[in-house]
């Protein structure tokens, strides 16, 4: 624990000024076998994938399917693993879980309250992604600090006190513009919900579209306060099971 701690200091200190497909090199190699990437196929997942693979094109990539996704998404899997020639590694809910929760709280009684929702999340994503890490030291995701003020206290670099391992971040200071320059420029397949006004794109039930002005994710659990809306894969506190 501490060697990670100490070990998280100098990669900090490395990345700090580094772009991503540099911070990747670093990780991919170091951490070879030990390292997986969580994608949700959004915009920012989709550059993620494309420097990964170009990398190190045997990296473990998977998915959580909540069994509630849009159409859409799965459309975009399919391009993905075809373009790249792989195979994108699903993580599906307990079934006995998710007939429980259905029973318990009918089959969209996320809408009914926080707590609802928050229970919805944990066994359809977070449960899954727990057994999608067993065995990692470093979990990459697309998360940029833009995305909201939930996510303005990130680092490239940290470490997850629930699954002790370390969270990277390459993408954290990216802005819009330059996720779709990246995209357009290399002709990356992405979600056609994007062209529909969906900057940020997760179950279909508790995603909608969004203006031009409002926040990129206002569309997300778009009935609850700015401050809840994270569905606990990426709230500490959220994750316990
Ligand atoms: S969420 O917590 O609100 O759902 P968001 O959609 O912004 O997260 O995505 C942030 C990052 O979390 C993604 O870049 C991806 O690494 C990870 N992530 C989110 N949803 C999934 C999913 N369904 N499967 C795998 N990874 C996901
Ligand atoms: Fe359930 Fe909505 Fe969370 Fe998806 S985003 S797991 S449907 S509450």
């Amino acid at each position: 624990m501490i060697d990670l701690l100490e070990r998280i200091e100098t990669y900090k200190s490395s990345t700090a000024t580094a772009e991503p497909v540099e911070i990747l090199e670093i990780f991919l190699k170091e951490f070879e076998g030990k390292i997986a990437f969580s994608t949700s196929f959004g915009a920012e997942d989709q550059v993620l994938t494309h420097i990964i693979l170009s990398i190190d094109p045997k990296c473990r990539i998977f998915t959580l399917d909540t069994g509630r996704l849009p159409e859409e998404t799965y459309r975009v899997w399919e391009r993905t693993e075809a373009r790249y020639g792989i195979t994108v590694e699903p993580y599906f809910p307990q079934s006995g879980a998710v007939e429980q929760l259905v029973r318990d709280q009918g089959i969209n009684g996320f809408y009914q309250s926080i707590e609802n929702r928050k229970r919805c999340c944990r066994i359809r994503k977070i449960e899954p992604l727990k057994r999608a890490l067993e065995n990692m030291d470093v979990w990459i995701t697309g998360l940029r600090r833009e995305q909201s003020i939930t996510r303005e206290s990130l680092q490239i670099v940290e470490y997850d006190e629930n699954f002790n391992l370390i969270k990277l971040n390459p993408l954290l200071e990216w802005r819009t513009g330059e996720v779709w320059e990246y995209i357009e420029k290399n002709d990356i397949p992405y979600n056609s919900l994007h062209d529909c006004g969906y900057p940020s794109i997760g179950c279909a039930p508790c995603t909608r579209a969004v203006s031009d002005k409002d926040d990129i994710r206002s569309g997300r659990w778009w009935w609850e306060s700015p401050e809840h809306k994270e569905c606990g894969l990426h709230i500490k506190s959220d994750r316990k099971i």
